[in-house]
Formats: C-alpha cells, structure tokens, sequence
C-alpha cells in the first residue's frame, strides 16, 4: 500500500484491516486472570437481575456502550447508521469514531442522534487534532453535530508514530483538554486506542478536569499491528507491536488509588464475563469496538448485518447478567461489592 493516503481512504483501510486476524494484539487484556467469588446460593431470579445505570443523563440497559469506531466515508456512515440503531434497539450507549473527517468535508452525522434519540451518545476527535489551530472550534462543531452527551479526544500517539502519515508533534495536547473542558458544552472523555492510560497520565487528566478516562488498554485490536501493516518497511516497528499496558491493568491500577474517578473501560472486552469482570475493577461503563464490528459486517467486511450484531449484544447482556446472577448480586451496585482477585501474573 502507498504510505500517503488521504483520510477517507485510510478510514476505509482500518475497517478492512481492523477484522484481519492481525489486527489482535499478541498480549491479551488481562481478564482470564481476574477471577470472581462464586456464589452457590444465589438468592435472586436470573431473569430479575438488573444490570441497569443511569450514564451521562441516560437510564440505559446496562453498563455498556459501542466503542469509538468509524466515520466521514460512505462506508462508514452506513456502519455508523446500523450501530446507532442497534445501540437504540438494545439501550445501550454509542460511541462514534473520530468526526473530523466528516465535518472537515462539511458533512453531518447528525442522523445518528435522530436514529439514537434516548441513548449515550459520545463524539470523538483526536487530541493532536485539538491541539492545532482550530482544534477547540472543530471540538465544539462535533458535538453541536451529534447533540452529543460526551466527547472522547483520543490519543494515540503510538498509531500516530506509526502511521506513515502521523503526526509527531504531540505538544501542548494536555493544555488543549484542559482548554477544552472548560469552553465545551458536554463533559470529556479521554481515551486510548489500546495502548493503555496507566495511573501517572490518569491522574494529569483528572486535575484539568477531565470528566472521564476510558483506559482503552492493550489486548484487543492492536492500531500498532494494523498501521506497520500498511507500510511497505514495517520493521522499525517491530519492537513495539504490543507496547503498551493491559486493559486490567490500568483499569485495577487507577481505581485503586483513584477509586472515586470515573473510569471507562475498553480494549480486549471479548464477551459480556469480561464486561462485567471491569465493572467489578472499577469501570462504570465498558465499550467493545471491533467485535461489535465483526458482528456487524462478518470478518469478510460486508454489508451490515443487524441480526447478527443484535444477537451478539443480546448475548454480551445475557452474559452480564450470569455474572451477576453467579457472583449473588441482584444489580450493578451489588455486584461492584462481591468478592473476587486477580490472580498471579495479572
Ligand atoms: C475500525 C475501528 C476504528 C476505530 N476508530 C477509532 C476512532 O476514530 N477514534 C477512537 O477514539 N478510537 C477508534 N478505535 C479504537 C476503539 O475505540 C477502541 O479503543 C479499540 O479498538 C480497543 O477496543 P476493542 O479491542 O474492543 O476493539 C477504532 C477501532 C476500530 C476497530
């Protein structure tokens, strides 16, 4: 592949390459070592449990949302259009990959919150896209587009260094959060891309405001692998294919000595055990992006597939559920309380 593409080419790229099996990281997120305290008497009906709470001024079904994917090319919008229906249909929240493609070409995903009128919906930009000139006007742009509730600014600076036509220049991008989360209309959410946010960068977030941090740890889908594999000369990369800190490792880290902030958890979710394993870590909300993706459109990147994608968050649900019926608790404030470790190594 030529190492200059211009964005809509690119975005399209990552969908195709986000299903290849190399997209995985090598290092899993950590949650097979999270073990929870089995409850033989559970008192309470499986189909009683609630997996209900209230995020970002919604009731939503239960603690979970799409993951930041895709938008600005035809493609993606109709990816986006069949996720912000899905989301709806099953009460969960939905968050869209970055809008600056799309308004950057004039365009407008404000159908989104047309099909997603009673969910979460959070809006996504770069950080090093807010940190240059006309960041914060850009910012402001993408949530008056959607009647977003949140905005996740990503950073990345590890996909960036890679992508052939990334940006390196990554100063001033905390000064330009913390700009933003004063001039903003809606609270920020700071994510990864599967890299990890540990305790060190958590902690500089929260003291400039930042409502939320979504660890978007190592474990899942590796941006690392996916860039290096559209260079011609990946090897420089080599070493770093999966740099970066896992999922349950920032997740259990920053909330044991951040236990009041909110935290937001991603990277290497794989079924509705391992959702409710980092709620139980601390998360308040938990978003998978490329199984939703996979479900979606088949790893054969086809035309969406809505019964296939309804089934498996019916199935992510049902599987919070178990969790919670076989660990005692009825509902979510229950369950953050049962008993549980992470064992050796995690
Ligand atoms: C096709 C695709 C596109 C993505 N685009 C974005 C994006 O534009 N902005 C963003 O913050 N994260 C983006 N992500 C990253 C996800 O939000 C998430 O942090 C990461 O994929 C780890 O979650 P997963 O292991 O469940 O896929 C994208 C992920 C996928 C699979």
């Amino acid at each position: 592949m030529s190492e200059q593409t211009n964005s809509s080419d690119r975005k399209d790229a990552h969908i195709a390459l986000a299903l290849e099996p190399l997209a995985m990281a090598a290092i899993d997120a950590g949650f097979d070592n999270v073990r929870l305290d089995h409850c033989a008497i559970p008192e309470c009906r499986l189909e009683d449990i609630d997996l209900g709470i209230e995020l970002l001024d919604h009731n939503i079904s239960a603690p979970l949302f799409i993951g930041a994917m895709t938008g600005g090319t035809a493609r993606a919008t109709s990816i986006n259009r069949a996720l912000a229906e899905l989301a709806e249909t099953h009460g969960i929240g939905l968050a869209v990959g970055s809008q600056r493609a799309s308004l950057e070409a004039g365009s407008s995903q404000a159908d989104l919150r047309a099909l997603a009128p009673s969910i979460p919906l959070i809006g996504n930009l770069g950080g090093i896209q807010l940190a240059q000139a006309g960041g914060l006007d850009l910012a402001r742009r993408a949530v008056d587009d959607l009647r977003a509730d949140a905005i996740a600014i990503h950073l990345n600076p590890l996909q960036e260094a890679v992508q052939p036509e990334g940006e390196r220049d990554w100063r001033h991008v905390l000064a330009a959060i913390e700009q933003a989360v004063v001039a903003l209309p809606c609270r920020v959410i700071i994510k990864e891309v599967g890299a990890g946010i540990g305790v060190a960068v958590a902690r500089r977030l929260f003291d400039v405001g930042v409502w939320a941090v979504d660890v978007a740890g190592l474990g899942g889908t590796n941006w690392t692998r996916i860039e290096a594999a559209r260079r011609e000369d990946p090897s420089l990369f080599v070493p770093f294919l999966d740099w970066g800190t896992p999922t349950v490792t920032c997740l259990h880290e920053i909330s044991t000595v951040m236990p009041e902030k909110t935290l937001l958890a991603s990277g290497g979710v794989r079924n509705g055990l391992d959702a409710a394993k980092a709620i139980w870590l601390g998360a308040t909300a938990v978003s998978l992006a490329r199984p939703v993706l996979k479900a979606l459109v088949g790893l054969e990147n086809g035309p969406p597939d809505r019964v296939a994608a309804s089934r498996t968050l019916a199935d992510l649900k049902a599987q919070m559920a178990l969790a919670l019926f076989l660990t005692g608790a009825p509902d979510i404030p229950h369950f953050r309380e049962v008993g549980g470790r992470i064992a050796e190594g995690g």
